[in-house]
């Protein structure tokens, strides 16, 4: 009906996946699904028993395209690795079905009933040296969801962060979000945005850099980083060793991003007290990451000053909890 208001929902569009967020009486509903696919050989059989278990699939030729969750699942079983439809955060220009691609995930997470509803959806800061890139990734978002029937709002994914972790302080903070491609940061002052930027070493840098020093998969390093990686200065084996370099280097690019995105602007804006810094995102989530982010952080000079550093409770869902904070304001 159409004088019903429409109902909300915050999306997070990330590189590894997309959360959906809805307000369900007094809490907050979650769901995600891998933001990658999988080709599989076509069989009718195939095809009938993907429907009836409401998997997100395509017909194409002698193939089948998985998407989603499920995707993950048949590319260990058959060995290959997935594939994404994102890459660094934007629509991947090597994946000319991106955008088609990532319409079936979406569909699947609103639950086909997206007519009439209000997405806002997740952008990351714009790229430096390819902000255009950024431009069309927000536009085609938006074309999709306005094609599916939807109204919309975009809302830049460190903001997010912030309206989702830093109520407390009036939404005076620094919100991070650690993701797989990469890692967004904005600094708000009373909830108006002060500064943002991403940086480009994120957890798939992590895997990939460490599967070429140790000439494992990136796909079996990540496993490792998932299940068994924690920072305590004493690493086990080769592989543990190896992550934890360069775990440093995604955090001490974030405050290298911070140091310069406090230069880059104009006048350097004062805050006049110390203000806090949430981290989020599951490239957060390893036991120690706030410890060794503060240890960094302190052999650093920034003119900022900060009042504590604390993890966001759930930091998978931080995002998309913030679009929906977003999104319900407006
Ligand atoms: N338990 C975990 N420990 C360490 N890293 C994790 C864990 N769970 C997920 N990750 C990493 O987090 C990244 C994905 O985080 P997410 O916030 O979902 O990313 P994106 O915003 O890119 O979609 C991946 O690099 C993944 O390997
Ligand atoms: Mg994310």
């Amino acid at each position: 009906m159409k004088d019903s208001p429409a109902k909300v929902i915050g999306l997070d569009v990330g590189t590894s996946r997309l959360v959906a967020a809805r307000k369900d009486g007094a809490d907050f509903k979650y769901e995600s699904q891998l933001n990658a696919f999988v080709n599989l050989p076509f069989s009718k059989v195939t095809e009938n028993v993907l429907r009836s278990e409401k998997i997100p699939f395509a017909v194409a030729g002698k193939e089948i395209t998985v998407f989603g969750n499920e995707a993950a699942r048949f590319a260990e079983l058959l060995n290959v690795e997935v594939r994404r439809p994102m890459t660094r955060g934007v629509l991947n220009p090597e994946e000319p079905e991106s955008l088609a691609q990532i319409r079936r995930v979406v569909t699947a997470l609103l639950d086909e009933d997206s007519t009439g509803r209000k997405v806002c959806y997740s952008i990351p800061a714009p790229p430096s040296g390819c902000e255009e890139n950024l431009t069309y990734h927000e536009a085609s978002l938006r074309q999709m969801l306005t094609d599916m029937g939807c109204e919309t709002q975009s809302i830049n994914e460190g903001m997010a962060v912030i309206y989702s972790e830093l109520q407390d302080t009036n939404f005076t903070g620094v919100g991070v979000s650690c993701g797989g491609g990469l890692c967004n940061v904005a600094l708000a002052y009373m909830s108006v945005p002060v500064l943002s930027f991403c940086t480009p070493k994120g957890g798939d840098f992590v895997d990939s850099s460490a599967a070429s020093v140790t000439g494992e998969l990136a796909n079996r390093i990540r496993m490792v980083k998932e299940t068994g990686f924690h920072f305590n200065g004493h690493y086990p084996d080769k592989v543990q060793q190896v992550l934890s370099v360069y775990y440093d280097e995604m955090i001490l690019s974030i405050i290298q991003g911070l140091r310069d995105a406090f230069e880059g602007t104009r006048s350097v804006p004062r805050i006049p007290r110390p203000i806090p810094l949430v981290l989020s995102g599951g490239s957060c989530t390893p036991p120690g990451f706030k410890e060794r982010f503060g240890k960094l952080l302190e052999g650093s000079t920034l003119p900022v000053q900060f009042s504590e550093i604390r993890v966001a409770a759930d930091p998978l869902t931080s995002t998309a909890r913030g679009a929906l904070v977003a999104g319900m304001a407006e």
